[in-house]
This record gives structure tokens, C-alpha cells and sequence, in this order.
């Protein structure tokens, strides 16, 4: 799998720099890093700070996996959980530490996952999973198929803001009353037949985006990383977030905002620059935040 491009870090100088530079562990500090993906923030945390240790989590074994092979060379300086971040208190303690310097999210899907996991990618038929954790029991299937149109049409709304959720909530109840909804494909054709060519694309990014959330509770558990990380936090720790949409963006700023224990360092969202978006698409909508620990 190694020699799988696995993926391009975003904002990585900008999120370091927020991290490291604004805490006093002078290289010896422990990092959290809760979205491990291809190991790129890890790997710069471990090299820039010659003695830190970082706690590498991701909840995507295939993330944990390929890491262990490409940051192997750091031996016991990084230590890998396979764990959702929104357990951040308890991997911590289980990793031998009551408190860190830093910790850094970089959420939504990696490379790897959107072009080689079942169900993120709506340019690919496959499997209707979406799950990161493979272990976990609910799937995108699950959801398409068992809830009903109320559950389904809410989904839509909150986690897709899209504007046709009721009639796609519709849509989709009638179709798998005469045929369960199984691949990324059949539920790409019946959005297809919904909506006028120029919007397919944007409205089937959100439909997906929509499904993800809800089968890996995404929004939940960056509530839960954001409020108990920062419990988590030495004095002048800094917590810095990367956010890829703007029901993300808004919880990241709301918590950041509202934690009577931090302050904020980012008064305005850190943004890509132009060359970094020529170079990697995915960057477009990517906006950093970060707040110290007093
Ligand atoms: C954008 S990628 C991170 C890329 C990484 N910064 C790098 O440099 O390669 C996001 C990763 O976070 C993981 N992830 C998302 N939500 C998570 C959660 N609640 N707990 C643990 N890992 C999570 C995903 O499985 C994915 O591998």
C-alpha cells in the first residue's frame, strides 16, 4: 500500500508553525495529532522538535497501517492509536500523559480514502460504506435504506444544506421500496433524474458529505475533541484546527470563541494561498484555526 500516493497535507507550514511556535516545550513537548491520514503532520511535528513524542490517532486503520511503515524510522516517538479522536482524554491517559503541548486536527477524508474506500467517492461505483472505521457497524447503506423520510430529509438539510433534501428524501424512500439502495452509482442515477445538469455535481458533493457525517457522527466528535482536548492543554498548549466546510468551521470558531480557558490566535481563518490551491484542489476550502491554552 506504501507506494500508494496516500496524501498531500494542507496548510501544514501555517498549522505547524500555530502549533510549535507558540508553546514554551522547547522540543521536548507531547503532541497530539488526531487525524493521522498520511502521517505528513506527524512527520514535520517529529522532525522540526528533535526530542517531542507525538500521539498519532487515526480511526482508519488503513491510516495507521501505512504510517507504521512510513515514519518507522521514529520508533517509540510516535505513538499510534487506532481510536476516534472524540476519545482524546482517554488516549492521552492511555499513552502514559495527563496533559500535552499541542494538539492538531486536520479533519474530513484523506486521498487514500476518497480513491480507494468504499462509498466517499461520488466518481466511483462502489459499495455504499462510507464508514472510516471499518469496525463500526453503521453504513451509508444502513442509513439510505432504514431511515425514514423525516430522518433522511433532516440529514439533507443539516449536514448537506441541500435545498432539495425533502424531494431526495422522497426519491430515495419510494426507490428502495421496490429495489434497496446497495452502490454509490444507483444513488448517483436517481439524483441524476432530480437535478438539472449544472447543479448535479455541487449537490451530490453535499448528498456525500451529508451521508459521511452522519454514519462517522463527524460533528459530534469534533465538538467532543474540541471541548476535551482543551482540558488537555499544558499552559500555553495550542489547539489548531483545519476544517474543510462550514458547518466544521463553525463549530471550530463557536468552541475555540467560547472556551473561557483559550485564547484565540487566529482572529480571522488562515487560508491557503493562490499556490497552494493551484497545487492541490482540495486546499480551496480549507481554513485553519487555532487557539493557546492560558
Ligand atoms: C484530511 S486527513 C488527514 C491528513 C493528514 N493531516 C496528513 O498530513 O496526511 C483526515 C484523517 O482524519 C481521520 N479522521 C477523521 N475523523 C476522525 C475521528 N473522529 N477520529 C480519528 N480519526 C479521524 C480520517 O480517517 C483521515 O485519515
Amino acid at each position: 500500500m506504501d507506494e500508494v500516493f496516500y496524501h498531500r497535507p494542507v496548510l501544514l507550514n501555517e498549522a505547524s508553525a500555530y502549533l510549535l511556535e507558540n508553546n514554551s516545550s522547547k522540543g521536548y513537548g507531547v503532541y497530539v495529532d488526531c487525524t493521522l491520514g498520511g502521517g505528513g503532520y506527524t512527520k514535520k511535528i517529529i522532525e522540526s522538535q528533535p526530542e517531542a513524542k507525538v500521539i498519532a490517532i487515526d480511526r482508519d486503520v488503513y491510516a495507521i497501517e501505512h504510517c507504521r511503515k512510513v515514519l518507522a524510522e521514529f520508533g517509540s516517538r510516535v505513538i499510534f492509536v487506532q481510536n476516534n479522536f472524540g476519545s482524546i482524554k482517554q488516549i492521552i491517559h492511555d499513552a502514559g500523559f495527563e496533559k500535552v503541548n499541542g494538539i492538531v486536527m486536520d479533519l474530513g477524508l484523506s486521498t487514500y480514502q476518497l480513491n480507494y474506500e468504499d462509498g466517499f467517492s461520488y466518481q466511483k461505483d462502489t459499495m455504499l460504506d462510507m464508514r472510516a472505521d471499518k469496525s463500526q457497524k453503521l453504513t451509508a447503506k444502513d442509513v439510505l435504506n432504514r431511515y425514514d423520510e423525516k430522518q433522511l430529509t433532516k440529514i439533507f438539510y443539516d449536514y448537506g444544506e441541500l435545498k432539495y433534501g425533502r424531494q431526495f428524501a422522497k426519491e430515495i424512500v419510494h426507490l428502495r421500496n421496490k429495489k434497496k439502495l446497495e452502490t454509490t452509482f444507483e444513488l448517483v442515477e436517481l439524483i441524476r433524474e432530480k437535478v438539472p445538469p449544472r447543479y448535479l455535481n455541487s449537490d451530490l458533493s453535499k448528498l456525500f458529505q451529508a451521508l459521511r457525517i452522519e454514519v462517522n457522527s463527524e460533528l459530534s466528535n469534533l465538538e467532543k475533541v474540541l471541548d476535551d482536548g482543551a482540558e488537555c492543554l499544558e499552559e500555553g498548549g495550542v489547539i489548531a484546527a483545519v476544517s474543510y466546510h462550514s458547518l466544521e468551521d463553525r463549530i471550530v470558531k463557536n468552541k475555540l470563541r467560547s472556551n473561557e480557558k483559550l485564547k484565540v490566535l487566529t482572529k480571522k481563518p488562515v487560508e491557503p494561498g493562490e499556490e497552494e490551491v493551484a497545487g492541490n484542489i482540495r486546499a480551496r476550502s480549507a481554513k485553519l484555526r487555532a487557539a493557546q491554552r492560558i
